[in-house]
């Protein structure tokens, strides 16, 4: 494998500077705080969209003082339209507890990070690399897809051992130094969202087609692994429906085994 791995992230660092996405508004500089709310707010929703929250968020809400001291109500206002709210709720309770218990400072640790509600292992590794410039492998739905057709990981995404075997793959290909990680882990969520994406790969354009086993299979949709369909079970049901001449519904009901079995 080692000889996968001794070109990717010089690879995908060479992409990055010509085709990555710089200049972004929580890319001018590296506070916790600020990475943190862009990180929860790309979470499920694509840059594009998140960019005006973001500003006005930060605009309403400058630091974690200001958003600890916050009603809810006020800041789940700044997060009407982005959805998937618990990540409003979960970010001011955050902020809450680091007030309460970090000093009203973001902790820089990855146990005391991924302690916080609403921060899992990739946001963790995310925000730790970019703001403190340690050195965490992330592995978002962008990175996952690279990396399973990079390296053919068929597996359901959603399994431990898939899951485990792509953790492990993201550790291997993460550059040595904490600065370098940082700009590898954007670099790999850009490759994800602009090149290497889920239904139209622009294969021919990727820095990394040379070694992609995915690509040399031939059918690199076929990577990630999807989850196997569940399995419609098929069950055996009795309905009475009573109507009259008229076709109005008098009755309709599935009976239940106990009161009605005896009547069938
Ligand atoms: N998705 C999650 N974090 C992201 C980031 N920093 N840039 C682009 N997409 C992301």
């Amino acid at each position: 494998m080692s000889t996968h791995v001794a070109g990717f992230n010089r690879a995908v660092l060479r992409w990055y500077r010509a085709h990555g996405r710089h200049g972004l508004p929580w890319q001018r500089d590296r506070d916790p705080y600020r990475i943190w709310v862009s990180e929860i707010m790309l979470q499920q929703t694509q840059v594009v969209t998140v960019i005006p929250y973001y500003e006005r968020f930060i605009l309403r809400f400058p630091d974690i003082a200001r958003l600890a001291r916050a009603s809810i109500d006020t800041v789940l206002d700044h997060w009407t339209g982005l959805g998937y709210y618990a990540r409003a709720r979960n970010l001011h309770q955050a902020a809450k507890l680091i007030q309460h218990d970090h000093g009203g400072v973001f902790p820089d640790t990855f146990e005391a990070v991924i302690a916080l509600p609403g921060i899992g292992r990739s946001s963790a590794g995310a925000i730790l690399s970019f703001a403190y410039h340690r050195r965490h492998p992330v592995l978002d739905g962008n990175v996952r897809r690279v990396l399973a057709r990079y390296f053919a990981i068929q597996g359901d995404p959603g399994q431990v051992t898939t899951q485990e075997a792509l953790w492990d793959r993201a550790s291997e290909v993460l550059p040595k130094t904490g600065v370098r990680a940082a700009d590898f882990n954007q670099a790999m969520m850009d490759l994800g969202a602009t090149l290497c994406t889920r239904s139209a790969p622009g294969c021919e354009r990727c820095p990394l087609q040379r070694d992609c086993e995915g690509l040399a299979s031939g059918n690199p949709l076929t990577f990630p692994g999807r989850k196997p369909r569940k399995k419609i079970p098929v069950k055996n049901t009795v309905f009475l429906i009573i109507a009259d001449a008229n076709g109005d519904i008098w009755l309709e009901k599935r009976p239940s085994r106990g009161i009605w079995g005896g009547l069938w």
